[in-house]
């Protein structure tokens, strides 16, 4: 049998663990030809929570699931992992917004960044899903000494896929026809959806839809805010669409599902000062990737001046966010 992929998932017994760890166990997340030995992370009260949690996955009785680690360490949870999903953190409540949990949840990354640099295997990934997760990544990664930065992403596929499901819906076609999607900068309500490089149906996004105010206007908020909605009508985040937009990152990145040729995902990795947005923040990029562990970010798209200024303005949060973890970096 192939070796089995190591994947930490930390806040294993938490609202998105719980929609995750059956679909990578499952095989979602690596396919359907490779096992996984899951090592998961908790708070020493959330273990009794997280061995129920084993307890169902044994009962699934799942062929790909070749064992179940769960600790209350996080050098022991990351111990030669291949992938690291780094979930647990606080979610926010109505009222809240995503950045004002950087100073509770910051702490825990800089911790993590330094186990999974101790003991993590040395092809370690990591995405992270806890808010607000572009900067919760950036200290994570500043805080693995030895791991390349670009390991380090966080998670904007959950704004793709809600990007791409309104635009579907404009448009009366199916979602799988829309494509190259690309959100830029912060997984936070300044998030900025590119329509202007999106295609539908292998066409500008922009000559199917020629609504230009709904664009601008109706489209973007709701998919800014979507994460509001959520939280206002469930009285908690989403999780199941998060654990879907995390199996879709990590399939994308390194477990076999590459992009098509000429199309893209959105990945916040560290940037390299493509598209002028300065180094030293992990922001929202149209990727291409290999499905095998590498991806690049695509260059060469025109924004227009509309996205261009939104981008500016995602970026100068991601700044702000940086300067008030200064210490943690
Ligand atoms: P949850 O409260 O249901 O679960 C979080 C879990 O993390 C809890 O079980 C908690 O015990 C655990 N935890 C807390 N501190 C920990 C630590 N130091 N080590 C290990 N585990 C720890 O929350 P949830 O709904 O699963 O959401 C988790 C995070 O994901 C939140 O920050 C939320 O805002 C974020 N989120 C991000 C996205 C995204 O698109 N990036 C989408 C949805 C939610
Ligand atoms: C989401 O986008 O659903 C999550 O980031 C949760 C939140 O706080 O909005």
């Amino acid at each position: 049998m192939t070796t089995p992929v190591r994947v930490a998932v930390t806040g294993a017994a938490g609202q998105i663990g719980y929609a995750l760890l059956f679909r990578i166990a499952s095989g979602q997340m690596f396919g359907p030809d490779t096992p996984v030995h899951l090592q998961l992370l908790e708070i020493t009260p959330a273990l009794p929570a997280l061995e129920g949690v084993a307890m169902e996955l044994d009962d699934c009785a799942f062929p790909l699931l070749s064992g179940i680690d769960l600790t209350d360490a996080a050098e022991t949870a990351f111990a030669g992992s291949n992938v690291v999903c780094l979930v647990g953190a606080k979610p926010r409540g109505p009222g809240m917004e995503r950045a004002d949990l950087l100073k509770d949840n910051g702490r825990i990354f800089t911790g993590q960044g330094a186990a999974i640099a101790s003991a993590a295997a040395d092809d370690v990934k990591v995405a992270v899903v806890g808010n607000p997760a572009n900067t919760n990544a950036l200290i994570a990664a500043a805080n693995a000494d030895g791991v390349p930065a670009e390991r380090f992403t966080a998670m904007v596929r959950l704004d793709e896929n809600r990007a791409k499901s309104q635009l579907a819906a404009k448009a009366g076609v199916p979602v799988a026809q829309v494509t190259n999607l690309a959100v830029w900068g912060n997984h936070s309500p300044t998030m900025v959806p590119d329509v202007d490089n999106a295609r539908i149906d292998g066409r500008p996004a922009t000559e199917v839809i020629t609504d230009r105010a709904w664009i601008e206007g109706e489209f973007l908020s709701t998919v800014q805010q979507r994460g509001k909605a959520i939280i206002d009508a469930r009285g908690a985040s989403s999780a199941a669409s998060a654990a879907n937009a995390l199996v879709d990152h990590v399939a994308s990145w390194c477990g076999g599902q590459s992009t098509a040729d000429g199309d893209w995902v959105s990945m916040a990795v560290p940037s390299d000062g493509s598209y002028g947005i300065p180094e030293g923040i992990i922001s929202g990029f149209p990727v291409a990737t290999d499905g095998v562990g590498g991806y690049r970010i695509v260059e060469g798209l025109e924004l227009s001046a509309f996205t261009r200024s939104k981008v500016e303005a995602t970026v100068a949060e991601l700044q702000q966010e940086r300067a008030a973890v200064e210490d943690m970096l």
